[in-house]
């Protein structure tokens, strides 16, 4: 990734910031957005001097644009940054229904719109998705349908957006800080649930995910894939 500029929405923890790492330790530069200013800075000066650091919010179109308006000339964009809930149809409110769609489709959607006159035509989008998309779990109606949305996206605008390269990555449970606001004991019993369910019998490390993600940047002869890093849990 030398010399390559990679902006990363959503890269002040978890896949992102590993990737921002990778990045910036094979002489690339990154730019990382999220929501909070204090995570952003301090994963920012983690990073050294070649990150930056800006504010977003996924789930709002208006800073969506702000965040890539002025942002300079850039190889690769991966958005992993999105908040949402889910639950049983018959349970929740249309507010937490609406939410994976709001932040995690439409969100990277108007990622892609806003990064396009600023990404190079021989760079590379990568759209984060979930495993969840082709072997749902019960309760999460809305998060599975998004999943399988945004795979579709991956393909579509891999057609549409050519010589730019756009693929998806779809993990499997990944062991990130997204699990540590979770209570421990439910994190343990849906990691132990997980494993039960993959063919390799266990749960992903953030090392790699992040690697299929780099994987993806990199290889140029990739386009409209979802590439599974999901220990085997969509074969079964
Ligand atoms: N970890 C898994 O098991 C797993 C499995 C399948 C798919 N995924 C997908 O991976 C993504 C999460 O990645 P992760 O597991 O690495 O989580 P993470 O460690 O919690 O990192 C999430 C990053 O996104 C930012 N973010 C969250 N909500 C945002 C928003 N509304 N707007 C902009 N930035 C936002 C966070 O910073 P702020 O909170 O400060 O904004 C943080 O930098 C989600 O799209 C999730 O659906 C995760």
């Amino acid at each position: 990734m030398r010399d390559q500029r990679v902006v990363i929405v959503g890269g002040s923890s978890g896949m992102g910031l590993r990737v921002a790492r990778s990045v910036v330790a094979s002489g690339g530069q990154v730019v990382i957005g999220g929501r909070d200013p204090e995570r952003l800075a301090q994963a920012a000066a983690t990073l050294g001097e070649r990150a930056q650091a800006r504010r977003i919010d996924s789930s709002d179109k208006a800073s969506i644009a702000a965040f890539f308006e002025g942002i300079g000339r850039f190889d690769h964009l991966f958005t992993p940054g999105s908040s949402q809930s889910s639950g049983r149809i018959d349970e929740i409110d249309d507010d937490t229904a609406e939410s994976p769609f709001r932040s995690k489709f439409w969100g990277q959607y108007y990622a892609v719109k806003h990064a396009l006159p600023h990404l190079a035509k021989t760079g590379s989008i990568v759209l984060m998705s979930g495993a969840y998309s082709q072997r749902p779990l019960a309760g999460s109606a809305t998060y599975v349908a998004c999943n399988s949305a945004i795979e579709g996206l991956a393909r579509a605008l891999a057609v549409e957006l050519a010589p730019i390269r756009v693929n998806a990555i779809s993990p499997g449970t990944i062991d990130t800080e997204l699990w540590q606001t979770r209570l421990r004991h439910k994190r343990e019993q849906a990691h132990a649930h997980y494993a039960a369910m993959a063919a390799l019998g266990r749960v992903g490390t953030v090392d790699e995910a992040a690697d299929a993600v780099l994987f993806l940047m990199r290889n140029t002869y990739t386009t409209g894939s979802t590439l599974f890093t999901d220990g085997g849990y969509t074969l079964r």
